[in-house]
């Protein structure tokens, strides 16, 4: 006899303990089926997109497979990964068991993944699609990006993605972002991929793509955060409707621990020890992290924070009851002081690439 059985044949409290215990589950679901507390912004496809999306950027398949659960259950319907993240099986597990659950439907997740810096070129933008796609168990996803406007070569059969420095690589340089461009646009055609977008690009290869374009990016993922607010390049991208995803949006605190294992030092400022943004923060009872993210979403750009903590993940997406003020906005403005963290300087000579994006910084 199953246990259901069992409390229906039980005194009348212990079956009415189940059935609210049913309710609760039906009406857990319905809830989280729906996720009604994001807002979303609408691409220039006409799509949704949710405005603050969870990034998996070091996020081992081990701890990701509990902490997506967690995301998915706290809210987050927008997600961040990329060929070179290598969780892409385990992120494709996680979805299949909620749709398959009926807790989800495919098209109540927005999935983005990226074309890996190794395969910069039309074959690699087809092969790596289809390699994602077949990782996440999808027949699409929602947006694909190109993850860098520089490419590199694999010069190493053994190379693991997460350690590829300088000695393991060769710089490609034969990159050609149109003929990328195109292959992008085919992938859209085809039906693998709802969007088509750019990460890492500069103000004039957004524009020269824009100029060459049969069909437009609908967004732009960089690194933004308080220390780099991008002002120019956001306000080019909303007169041209593009939305803007800010990676890092806490300061990328992870970095650190990836230089590190690049056998390599750098000293990082950590964004969330800020005191202006700690102040801030205390006025409203919030987090320092829960300011720096509300700040992109009242600038009107998408922030994708990586947490596989179990409550900071639901404490980054809990930025929609409260609003910061005109005098917290400008206090805030003022930390912009174009500290970039990504500046993919630690693979040697990198800068000696066409398209490397930041050449005007390295040489100030
Ligand atoms: N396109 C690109 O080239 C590119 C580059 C970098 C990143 N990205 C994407 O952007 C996502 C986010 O960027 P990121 O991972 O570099 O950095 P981030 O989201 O700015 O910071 C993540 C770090 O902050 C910690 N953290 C998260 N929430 C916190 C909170 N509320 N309070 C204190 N610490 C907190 C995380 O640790 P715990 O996990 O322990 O909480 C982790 O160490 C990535 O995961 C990836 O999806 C894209």
């Amino acid at each position: 006899m199953g246990p259901i059985s069992k409390f229906q044949k039980g005194p009348p409290l212990a079956r009415l303990v189940l059935i609210m215990a049913c309710l609760n589950s039906v009406l857990a679901s319905v809830s989280i089926a729906s996720s009604p507390t994001i807002p979303t912004l609408t691409l220039n496809t006409g799509k949704k997109i949710p405005a603050i999306g969870y990034g998996t950027w070091q996020a081992a398949e081990a701890e990701l497979e509990k902490a997506l659960d967690a995301a998915l259950e706290a809210g987050y319907r927008h997600i961040d990964t990329a060929a070179v993240y290598e969780n892409e099986k385990v992120i494709g597990n996680v979805i299949k068991r909620w749709i398959s659950n009926g807790k989800l439907k495919r098209e109540d997740i927005f999935l983005v993944t990226k074309v890996p810096t190794y395969a910069i070129d039309p074959e690699g933008v087809r092969e790596y699609l289809k390699k994602s796609l077949a990782n996440l168990q999808m027949d699409y996803v929602d947006l694909y990006l190109v993850h860098t406007p520089f490419g590199i070569k694999i010069i190493e059969e053994t190379l693991h993605s997460a350690v590829s420095s300088g000695s393991n690589v060769e710089i490609d340089y034969k990159t050609d972002l149109l003929a990328v461009w195109r292959e992008m646009e085919k992938q859209v055609d085809a039906g693998f991929t709802k969007a088509i977008g750019i990460s890492n690009f500069n103000k004039s290869q957004v524009k020269r793509i824009l100029d060459n374009c049969k069909i437009r990016p609908s967004s732009l993922q960089v690194e933004l955060h308080p220390y780099l607010q991008q002002n120019e390049l956001v306000d080019f991208c909303k007169e041209n409707n593009i939305v803007v995803v800010a990676y890092s949006p806490l300061g990328s605190l992870g970095l650190s621990v990836y230089i590190e294992k690049l056998g390599k030092k750098e000293d990082f400022q950590n964004v969330l020890q800020n005191p202006t943004i700690k102040a801030i923060a205390e006025k409203h009872s919030k987090t320092a992290a829960q300011v720096v993210l509300r700040f992109d979403v009242q600038r009107g750009i998408i922030p994708i924070p990586k947490s596989t903590n179990l409550e900071r993940l639901k404490q980054n997406l809990d930025i929609f009851d409260f609003e910061l003020d005109a005098d917290d906005i400008q206090k805030l403005k003022k930390l912009d002081a174009h500290v970039r963290f990504f500046n993919f300087m630690i693979r040697d000579g990198m800068e000696t690439h066409p398209e490397y994006p930041f050449k005007d910084e390295v040489h100030k």
